[in-house]
Parts: structure tokens; sequence; C-alpha cells
């Protein structure tokens, strides 16, 4: 049974979601392991568990120039467990948590070919698309009620 949960950055489960990470966002579009952790200390982490093991992870970082708008990132789930709803649960719980602290708004930036994955949870497009990280990315947000 998959389970969800917030985590801290000092414990074991933080540490798999770094491992998951390397694997599943940065080895295969050529960025060093750890290389992409810049708001990490300032973020709120979660991490889908099957068991002992992290299957899904991902973060919300509460934007500096913004009381009501926090930033969806590091989104990954394991590839031998994608498809079958870990994603959605995920981001549904940092909705669901965004309510509760009162942000207004989760803006992500989504790679192109994941876009229609936060459209299917109400994510719109906004703006230009740009390059991240060398490949293509679209500004993306969902207006919390
Ligand atoms: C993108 C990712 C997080 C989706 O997680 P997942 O657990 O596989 O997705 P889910 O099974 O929860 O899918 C939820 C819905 O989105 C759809 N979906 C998932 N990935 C999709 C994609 N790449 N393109 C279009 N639709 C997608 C599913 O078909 C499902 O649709 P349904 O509700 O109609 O059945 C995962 O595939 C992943 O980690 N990919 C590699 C890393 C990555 O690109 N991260 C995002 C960086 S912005």
């Amino acid at each position: 049974m998959i389970t969800h949960k917030r985590i801290e950055m000092d414990t074991i489960e933080y540490q798999k979601a770094r491992e998951l990470r390397n694997e599943t966002l940065l080895r295969p579009i050529g960025i060093p392991d750890y290389g992409w952790e810049m708001h990490d200390s300032e973020s709120f982490h979660f991490a889908a568990m099957d068991g002992d093991s992290v299957v899904g992870c991902a973060l919300l970082y509460p934007l500096p120039d913004s009381r009501v708008d926090v930033q969806l990132m590091q989104m990954a789930v394991a590839e031998w467990m994608q498809g079958k709803g870990i994603g959605r649960d995920i981001v549904n719980e940092l909705v669901h948590f965004a309510r509760f602290r009162c942000y207004h708004r989760i803006v992500c930036h989504s790679r192109e070919n994941v876009v229609d994955f936060y459209r299917k949870l109400g994510f719109v497009t906004y703006g230009e698309p740009f390059k991240e990280v060398k490949i293509l990315h679209r500004h993306m947000q969902l207006i919390l009620d």
C-alpha cells in the first residue's frame, strides 16, 4: 500500500527522495547528482512511501517575493511505479497542504512532455515556453479557492 507523508530534511526518507530525484529527474537529462537542490532548505517536502521505500516525491517552495504563492518542484515518481496514480496523489496532498496554509496559488515549471499530467490536475499554462536545464518548459499555475 502506498502512503503519503511530509518529510523533514534530517531523515532517511529525505535522503531516499534525493536519490529518487537523481535517478528520475537529473540523470536522464545529464545533470550531476544533487545538482538541483537550491531551494531544498526553504521548502516543504513530501514523499509517497511503499513500505520503507520512497517511490515518489515533490516539494513546495514558498516564493520569497510573495506571501501567497508556492512553487511545486522536484516532482518525481520511480519509473517502475509510474502510471499508477502516485503522482496525482502527491499533487493532491500538496494542494491540500497549500490550502490549509492559506496559499492562493501553486505555480510550477512543467517539462513540456508532462504538461498534460498537470493539466489533468487543474493546472493551466500561462506565458511563453522557456528553456530550463536545456529542455523546454511551460509555466503552469493552479489557483486555490
Ligand atoms: C510526471 C510524473 C510525475 C507523473 O506521475 P505518475 O505517477 O506516473 O502519474 P499518475 O499515474 O498519477 O497520472 C495521473 C494522470 O496523468 C496522466 N499522465 C501521467 N504522466 C503523463 C504524461 N507524461 N503526459 C500526459 N499525461 C500523463 C496519467 O495518464 C493519468 O491520467 P488519468 O487520470 O486520465 O488516468 C512521472 O511520470 C515522473 O516522475 N516522470 C519523470 C520525471 C518528470 O518528468 N517529472 C516532472 C518534472 S516537471
